[in-house]
């Protein structure tokens, strides 16, 4: 019988800096994936002790004729800040690493946009590979180039667009994942199926046990149709000016409560998700969803585990006035993503 093919390539194709996003199991152990994307002899990876313990001997093991250094980046978003950006960039001098050094994101978003922003500044640009090792990370995160780190005054507000060399997201990775991390992930998956893909809504209702098992091959399939989509948008509009901003889908509400809620309580899929639903009960008020839609929706964030009401310390008052002051509002006007049907994503 024929061995099913568990690895898949997709392309994001820009005017300079194009480049590999492989999705596949086993990946990490296979230098042949990334080696091609290293140029220079010396490389830095930037992790987690709790990733290290999983994955780092891995990865090293490609580098052993390398200077290959090691940056251990705290745990939680709370850490994600230019005084953790500031250490990275202190470890890269004290190493004496050199303008043709390769950074090596291997974890998380959080990891990912440190390290990506790291890359961005350090002698004025460096290369950088991303190791998604999250499903938030392998499906939107580390693909597209957004780099950064928040502010207390806000989420992401300062950073840099800033091209990785390749993205390898070994889905072996995922089946270490705590289980509230898996399911915060498929809030961003929901999200592409909401905004593009009526199919892939079908899909994810109809494979949804198999997914929440972490068969190999359900999220094969669920991560390369996201990792397509995410390729699609950022090839159309790196910038973040027209098409990719459907992405922000439930973005503008998840912001403004993990604002409120100080990172700390609740993950950002989490957040997206309650975003969701909110975007979803907008679009029904304005008729283009029907009820029948939103709980579509509801139905299956829940089953993914994943909350659809605002915490019970949060108003919508809060909100407003948080989402007034999200970075993707211009001239004062809030923009917001919404739904002109299941499937169909519209910027307002
Ligand atoms: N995560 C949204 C974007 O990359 O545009």
């Amino acid at each position: 019988m024929a061995r099913k093919i568990m690895r898949h390539t997709i392309q994001v194709t820009l005017e300079k800096n194009s480049y590999p996003v492989s999705v596949g199991s086993g990946l990490l152990q296979e230098p042949a994936i990334f080696m091609p994307h290293v140029h220079g002899h010396q490389v830095c990876i930037v992790t987690q002790k709790n990733i290290a313990d999983f994955y780092l001997a891995k990865v090293l093991s490609a580098f052993s004729e390398y200077q290959c250094g090691v940056i251990f980046l705290p745990e939680g978003e709370q850490h994600k800040n230019l005084t953790e950006w500031g250490k990275i960039m202190t470890i890269l001098l004290e190493k004496g690493h050199d303008r043709s050094a390769t950074l090596i994101a291997l974890g998380g978003g959080m990891v990912g946009d440190m390290t990506g922003f790291a890359a961005a500044c350090y002698q004025r640009g460096v290369n950088y590979i991303q190791m998604p090792t999250t499903l938030i990370a392998q499906v939107d995160a580390a693909i597209g180039g957004k780099t950064g780190v928040n502010h207390s005054l806000g989420k992401n507000m300062i950073g840099a667009f800033y091209q990785p060399q390749c993205v390898v997201a070994d889905i072996d990775t995922l089946q270490t994942l705590p289980p509230r991390e898996f399911h915060a992930g498929l809030a961003e998956v929901i999200k592409y199926a909401l905004i593009r893909d009526i199919d892939f809504l079908d899909w994810l209702e109809n494979h949804i046990a198999d997914v929440l098992s972490r068969k190999k091959e359900a999220l094969l399939h669920m991560i390369t149709t996201c990792v397509s989509h995410k390729a699609a948008l950022v090839t159309a509009d790196e910038r973040d000016h027209g098409v990719r901003r459907l992405l922000n889908l439930g973005h503008t509400f998840a912001h403004a409560i993990e604002t409120l809620s100080s990172y700390e309580s609740i993950l950002h899929g989490e957040a997206v998700a309650m975003g969701l639903c909110l975007a979803a009960q907008h679009s029904v008020n304005l008729g283009w969803l029907t009820t029948t839609d939103l709980e579509r929706i509801q139905s299956l964030l829940l089953t993914c585990h994943l909350p659809c009401e605002l915490p019970l310390h949060l108003t919508l008052e809060q909100l407003m006035t948080a989402m007034k002051k999200d970075k993707k509002n211009q001239h004062g006007k809030l923009t917001l993503i919404l739904l002109k049907k299941l499937g169909e994503g519209v910027c307002v």
